[in-house]
């Protein structure tokens, strides 16, 4: 995309949306559910992890979060209120295998996503599903977790019977949210569980087996589903948007876009575009693990079975995104072993907007049609959901919620250029969040929530923030039927 002046970023786009346009709102289990133990639910790292004095501020944990596991019927009444198609949210595995394995089966847990499914369909919102938002059944961390490739087949079993018992009438799949995430977050920096701090090396792996799960669950749904029950499915990858510091320097426009190799690319790379890991990536972990010595790259390899059978394994690309970074070359260091030294660039916040406690996370709007319009470009026009979209404010900002008002109003904007003015095949929108929840190690400290929830009540009574109003407006910039 040509470089638009700062002028031209600001100014606002008159336009619609295409009939059809998928707007929603997303959760995810263990944000919203609570009930962690009730009828034969399984623990998860999640509920481990949080319910460990110290770990999350406030020593908060999602033991009841928004209570969505016995108040259903309120969020459905939100989402009825919002006017949404499309309603995104995750099923929590140990809720339906207590302990990971299919001959664990709750029925109880079966009976509850039944109940919120048929309760979309009732409203006509589409259900877009996500298989694993983080909550790992705890027997299954207790086995190695994600550094286990078992888990690859174990995984695959989970999906498989959800794709039987749900599949009829789920039609939007997504294997993992965010599995950069889960990889960095989990096993490089520790700071989610497992809380594991192994940069440089268990992150590079335990991506390795994600993909490979990811492109094995891909095709039991084609083998299996596909024909009768005729839905999609992808993965949910996470993106900020990374400007170079100098748009005129090349060192920095390389830096800028091995950045986005290293974090959506290292996910979207093998399965959008060749089965393989993006070159930049190998170039500069098989170069560094070289200057260290070691006898082989930290980088696993894939076989060309292995490229073959993960190549094009999502039929929409799905992505998380929340912000934008400046990102400037620097030559690192080689030792420790480092994912981050491996990358060669340091970054910095984009824009002057506040940020909010939560990740320093600054309103760039533009930066969301320049990274549309980079994964049309770089995966070959696929069509595309934002699946998730949203800003965080703090737990006083129960009403005015102005911010968010205005965030979403230029984000959107920004999606309808890159829809309308660059040919991005975007298909849908989806605000995060619906309602304040469990913001994992924020706790309950920040709430990127349409509604407010008050954690303090045990009913957790939800109320719309000036965000929701204005969001049903949103139906607006889509061409009424007929067009
Ligand atoms: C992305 C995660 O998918 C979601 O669960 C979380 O609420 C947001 N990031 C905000 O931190």
């Amino acid at each position: 995309m040509e470089t638009t002046s700062k002028f031209q970023q600001k100014l606002y786009h008159y336009g619609t949306f295409p009939q059809g346009f998928s707007w929603g709102v997303s959760s995810s289990a263990y944000q919203i559910e609570g009930g962690w133990n009730a009828d034969g639910k399984g623990p998860s790292v999640w509920d481990t992890f949080a319910q460990k004095p110290g770990s999350i501020p406030g020593n908060a944990n999602g033991d009841v979060a928004c209570d969505s596991y016995h108040r259903f019927e309120e969020d459905l009444y939100m989402l009825r209120a919002l006017r949404v198609k499309s309603y995104r949210f995750s099923l929590s595995w140990s809720r339906i295998f207590p302990d990971g394995l299919r001959t664990s089966l709750n029925y109880k847990g079966v009976e509850y996503y039944n109940r919120v499914i048929d309760g979309l369909a009732a409203n006509n919102i589409t259900p877009m599903v996500t298989l694993y938002h983080w909550d790992l059944p705890q027997a299954l961390q207790n086995l190695g977790g994600w550094e286990n490739t078992d888990m690859i087949d174990i995984f695959n079993d989970f999906c498989d019977f959800c794709f039987a018992t749900f599949g009829d009438r789920v039609k939007f799949w997504m294997t993992f949210n965010q599995p950069y995430t889960i990889a960095w977050s989990g096993y490089g920096l520790g700071q989610v569980p497992p809380n594991i701090k192994n940069p440089g090396i268990a992150p590079y792996r335990v991506a390795h087996n994600l993909i490979k799960a990811h492109a094995k669950v891909y095709h039991t749904y084609d083998d299996k589903y596909r024909k009768s029950q005729g839905g999609l499915v992808s993965i949910t990858l996470s993106a900020d948007w990374v400007e170079p510091k100098d748009v005129n320097v090349l060192r920095e426009v390389v830096a800028a876009d091995r950045a986005l190799q290293f974090k959506l690319g290292w996910f979207a790379h093998p399965i959008f575009k060749n089965g393989d890991y993006p070159d930049a990536m190998k170039w500069q972990v098989g170069n560094k693990s070289e200057l260290q010595d070691l006898r082989e790259t930290r980088l696993p390899l894939f076989t060309e079975e292995e490229k073959s059978f993960i190549k094009g394994t999502a039929d929409v690309f799905c992505v998380n995104h929340y912000t934008t970074k400046i990102v400037s070359h620097v030559t690192a260091r080689l030792s420790p072993p480092s994912y981050e030294h491996d990358w060669d660039f340091s970054e910095s916040e984009e824009g002057d907007s506040p940020t909010t406690a939560i990740s320093n996370q600054r309103a760039v709007a533009w930066g969301l049609r320049r990274l549309l319009n980079w994964i049309k470009e770089e995966y070959g026009n696929p069509d595309i959901y934002i699946t998730e979209n949203g800003v965080a404010t703090d737990m006083k900002t129960t009403f005015d919620d102005i911010n968010r008002v205005f965030y979403y109003k230029t984000y959107v904007n920004e999606a309808l250029k890159a829809h309308n003015l660059d040919g991005v095949n975007v298909k849908g929108y989806i605000a995060a969040s619906l309602m304040d929840s469990f913001e994992w190690v924020s706790g309950y400290t920040v709430g990127f929530g349409l509604h407010h929830v008050d954690f303090t009540y045990p009913n957790r009574p939800r109320t719309p923030k000036r965000s929701d109003h204005s969001s049903t407006s949103h139906r607006d910039l889509e061409k009424p039927a007929g067009w």
